[in-house]
């Protein structure tokens, strides 16, 4: 393929076509350009005039839509919400101020933030009849299993945001869905520990209600220790979007289907539990309990460098960052801010954390690969002081990342160039055949 021409100026976003030669046929396609970050060679017409299709797993070079909300640098290690550096947001915002940005676009006026605080605090409580739903869990249930079961069901209780066609619906559901997370997280971690529900309470911020419906008990009044909420909001700013993840893609390729948003969210969650993605950070504390002592680390970073191991650095590489994931430098910051208040930072895992850290960015297998700490590296030390079984910390993500999912569906709901998700395939199975009776066959 030709480099495009720079100087051929297409529309206002466009610079000059791309050509593509097959078969002494050349075909000649959009380039667009965004506010920043690479082009995109528009190829929606390529198959009807080459009769090909792009091949392209794993989405490593395919953009799926156009997107006002996140913006990364892989090879800066930026990572933008709304334009917005996350490391200033992390230090000076908090995660409804981040909620109302990423769903509206701006930041808000105190009298607009006043007023989504308000309704968001005010939505947090479910409809009674959904503590039966958890009844039919086990006890031991991983709680993600609950989040998909339970989220699922909310568009069995909401019918008056299910309309998806209804702006108003669909800013009444992402505000829904923003407000329960954490109430719906709660009661899956109260039911795995045979404790009662915890109502949520409507005088603390977003991340203290969390951790008093969590930690709470009915016989004693609770104090949050605000700089543990602190730091738990910070996390949630910290997980909140990323762009085209799988989850994210998840939900909007299920939106695209026209499916309302609580199933979309639910279906977000059963993609974000894998280990490759959200579930990382419950598997990189597993990990991290594994190797156990420092002196056992070597032998691991060998055993990840072993193709024939299977085994990876879990909290290690990114698709996208190939340099540090800005993230990472806050969680870690969180993580030793929150083990310093809980007296905890003689942590035996964290000097294996750091440990491992150390040895793999000296080690020429990681930094050849580009494959540095993300976000799940660090956290999981962190919730885990917090108080959070690691079964909870994927659950954690999910309730930070709704706010993506949510924007993210809304955006390509009122994108005029969406439509249903529909990807092709390269056929390699067998040619068309005769059916062969059952008594013909050897
Ligand atoms: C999240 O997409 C997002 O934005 C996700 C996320 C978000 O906020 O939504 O950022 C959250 O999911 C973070 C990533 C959490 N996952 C992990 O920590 C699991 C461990 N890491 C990986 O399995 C892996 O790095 C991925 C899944 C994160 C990225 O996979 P890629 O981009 O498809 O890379 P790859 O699997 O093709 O690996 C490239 C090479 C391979 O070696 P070669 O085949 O080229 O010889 O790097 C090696 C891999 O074997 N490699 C690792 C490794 N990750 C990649 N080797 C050892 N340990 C690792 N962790």
């Amino acid at each position: 393929m030709n480099q495009h021409d720079p100087n051929q100026k297409g529309s206002a976003n466009q610079t000059g076509p791309a050509t593509m030669t097959l078969d002494g046929k050349s075909v000649q396609m959009p380039v667009r350009s965004g506010t920043t970050g690479p082009d995109v060679i528009d190829v929606s017409k390529l198959y009807a005039a080459t009769g090909c299709f792009t091949y392209d797993p794993g989405f490593t070079s395919t953009a799926n839509c156009s997107s006002k909300i996140t913006f990364i640098d892989g090879d800066k290690g930026q990572l933008l919400y709304r334009g917005y550096p996350i490391d200033q947001l992390a230090e000076n915002s908090n995660f409804l101020e981040v909620c109302y940005l990423l769903l509206n676009g701006e930041l808000p006026t105190k009298d607009e933030f006043r007023r989504f605080d308000s309704h968001i605090t005010r939505h947090t409580m479910v409809h009674e009849q959904m503590t039966r739903f958890f009844t039919g869990f086990r006890r031991d249930a991983h709680p993600m299993a609950v989040m998909v079961g339970v989220v699922g069901a909310l568009s069995a209780f909401y019918h008056d945001s299910t309309d998806i066609n209804d702006p108003v619906q669909r800013t009444i559901a992402a505000n829904r869905m923003i407000a329960k997370m954490p109430t719906i997280a709660s009661m899956a971690y109260k039911y795995s520990i045979g404790q009662p529900f915890i109502y949520p309470r409507n005088d603390v911020d977003y991340a203290s209600n969390f951790l008093q419906m969590c930690f709470a008990v009915p016989c004693e009044p609770y104090v949050v220790n605000p700089v543990l909420s602190k730091a738990l909001d910070r996390i949630f700013i910290l997980h909140a979007d990323h762009e085209q993840n799988a989850s994210t893609s998840t939900v909007r390729l299920a939106g695209s289907s026209g499916a309302n948003p609580f199933a979309c969210i639910a279906a977000g969650i059963a993609c974000l539990w894998g280990p490759a993605h959200g579930g990382a950070n419950e598997a990189a504390l597993t990990m991290l309990k594994e190797i156990g002592t420092v002196d056992k680390v070597p032998e691991y970073v060998k055993r990840a460098k072993d193709k024939t191991s299977g085994f990876r650095l879990m909290g290690f590489g990114h698709r996208v960052y190939k340099n540090y994931d800005p993230r990472a430098k806050v969680m870690q910051k969180t993580c030793h801010e929150v083990l310093n208040t809980l007296g905890l930072k003689d942590d035996p895992l964290l000097k294996v954390a750091i440990e491992l850290e150390r040895i793999a960015l000296q080690d020429e297998y990681f930094v050849e690969k580009k494959l540095y700490p993300n976000i799940d590296f660090y956290s999981g030390i962190t919730l885990r002081a917090l108080g959070f079984p690691v079964e909870m910390f994927t659950v954690l993500f999910a309730v930070a990342r709704t706010v993506g999912w949510i924007a993210q569906w809304r955006e390509m709901i009122e994108d005029p160039e969406q439509r249903i998700g529909r990807p092709r395939q390269l056929y390699i199975g067998p040619s068309e055949r005769d059916f062969v009776p059952v008594d013909r066959r050897s």
